[in-house]
């Protein structure tokens, strides 16, 4: 992790939350190639859902939500961990991470010191809105999309004319007062979600979970991870979230472990019923072409985290190989294999020189190609320090200008992953790249 962490740092992927302050924990800035990676991340979700699913359509519901939201969705009561501190080195620990007997003998696990009773703490962040501080005026940073879909499943169906079973997706920041959160950007105070809520008759809803579950497992696969690093991990009885009948996490195998990446999860009509018991309205679906059947739906969750998805990424491309036998640093290089759906830059176009026109030309095609591509300008330095420069940034091809391409017209296309390199007329590079793009297959 510490290597990804530095890479991350040096090419401006993530940076530390207000590091000229000491930064800030449980938050990250995301630099030039992250936000562009993140962007495209979020961009290829946004696809598959809404435009390859016509069932599915989006939603952008706001951050500030109503409270009585989160009494109803239960997360006031229920959306709490348990905490214990040391009262010698005043260390603060998730107890159900703390060893067993650490926690029976009330011994501190870093300092031997004793630990306080196992308190509950609730993860919403708290504020308020208004001048006035008092209880009328609490209002909650959202700790999950969700809830703004539940909210406006009637207002959807009405302006769209959307019938059962359908879905709504959203993505979108969402906070949670973290009391562990390390391994950098993993576990944060804020964070990003994409969140596909499909609503679907009770009695279906098993078909249509196990259906999810296969549609996430082949999206994996399409956005090229390596999947033996993937595995399912189904919730037990004391694992399960206060809503869900059923709920499977994708994990993936981060630098530190198994974790967490996805959830799918059966989230039954706990929260359309809760939501009609707070606000008072009907949360029916009226089933016109069923008769008029009413029923409160159940709902299908697939949630995953943007910014964990982006640590995914950023820890399946990470390689690093040996391409020389010089005896010096030159022999490695260090490579971001991204599909190229999701890599910051798609292409960069390098002139071999600066003079005699090649800087020109490289220009010249480069202002061709940034319509279609996010595509990159480079002419400082020798061509495989600019090669090495473009691995570390995940572009999957680079255009070389030379002598020759003045002459007839062609230029070098290198591939990063093999490093293999091709002539072509600089009239061929749209079309050869869109043909490249759509049939990447990682080696
Ligand atoms: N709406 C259901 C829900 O929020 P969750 O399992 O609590 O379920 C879903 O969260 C996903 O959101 C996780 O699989 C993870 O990818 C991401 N996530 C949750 N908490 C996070 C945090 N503190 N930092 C970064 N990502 C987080």
């Amino acid at each position: 992790m510490e290597k990804i962490t530095s890479l991350a740092k040096r090419r401006g992927f993530v940076f530390q939350s207000s590091e000229v302050y000491g930064g800030q924990n449980g938050a990250w800035d995301y630099g030039p190639l992250g936000v562009e990676l993140k962007n495209r991340i979020a961009a290829a979700w946004w696809k598959e859902m809404t435009r390859l699913n016509d069932d599915i359509v989006g939603l952008d519901a706001a951050i500030l939500m109503h409270p009585r939201t989160w009494e109803a969705s239960g997360h006031v009561e229920n959306f709490t961990d348990p905490l214990v501190d040391c009262k010698k080195c005043k260390s603060r620990f998730r107890a159900d991470q703390v060893p067993e007997e650490n926690i029976a003998a009330k011994k501190c696990p870093e300092c031997g010191g004793e630990l306080t009773d196992t308190r509950k703490f609730n993860l919403m962040f708290k504020t308020h809105i208004g001048p006035a501080e008092d209880s009328a005026s609490v209002i909650y940073l959202r700790p999950e999309t969700a809830q703004g879909i539940y909210v406006n499943y009637k207002n959807v169906i009405q302006s769209n004319r959307m019938k059962i079973p359908f879905g709504i997706a959203q993505i979108g920041k969402a906070f949670r007062n973290e009391i562990v959160t390390k391994n950098f950007i993993f576990r944060t105070c804020e964070f990003e979600q994409m969140e596909m809520q499909f609503f679907v008759k009770p009695g279906s809803d098993e078909g249509w979970f196990d259906e999810w579950r296969k549609r996430r497992w082949a999206y994996y696969e399409k956005l090229g991870v390596r999947m033996d690093s993937l595995r399912w991990h189904r919730h037990g009885e004391g694992e399960l979230a206060h809503y869900a009948k059923d709920a499977y996490d994708i994990e993936y195998l981060f630098p530190m472990g198994w974790r967490e990446l996805e959830g799918v999860h059966n989230r039954t009509d706990f929260d359309l019923n809760r939501h009609a018991q707070y606000s008072g309205k009907d949360m029916q679906y009226i089933d016109q072409d069923g008769g008029n059947e009413r029923y409160i739906p159940y709902i299908i969750e697939t949630s995953a985290g943007l910014t964990r998805t982006l640590l995914m990424i950023l820890c399946d491309a990470y390689d690093e190989e040996k391409v020389a036998d010089k005896g010096n640093d030159d022999d490695w290089r260090t490579v971001l294999r991204f599909h190229p759906v999701i890599a910051p830059i798609t292409v960069a176009v390098l002139p071999l020189m600066k003079k005699d026109g090649l800087a020109e030309t490289a220009l010249e095609i480069r202002r061709d190609l940034q319509d279609d591509f996010a595509a990159d300008y480079d002419q400082g330095g020798a061509i495989g320090r600019r090669y090495r420069r473009q691995d570390e940034a995940g572009t999957p091809f680079c255009v070389t200008v030379d002598y020759q391409t003045k002459e007839d017209g062609t230029v070098t296309l290198r591939f990063r992953d093999s490093m293999e390199q091709v002539r072509i007329h600089r009239d061929e590079l749209a079309a050869r790249l869109h043909g490249e793009i759509r049939s990447y297959k990682r080696a």
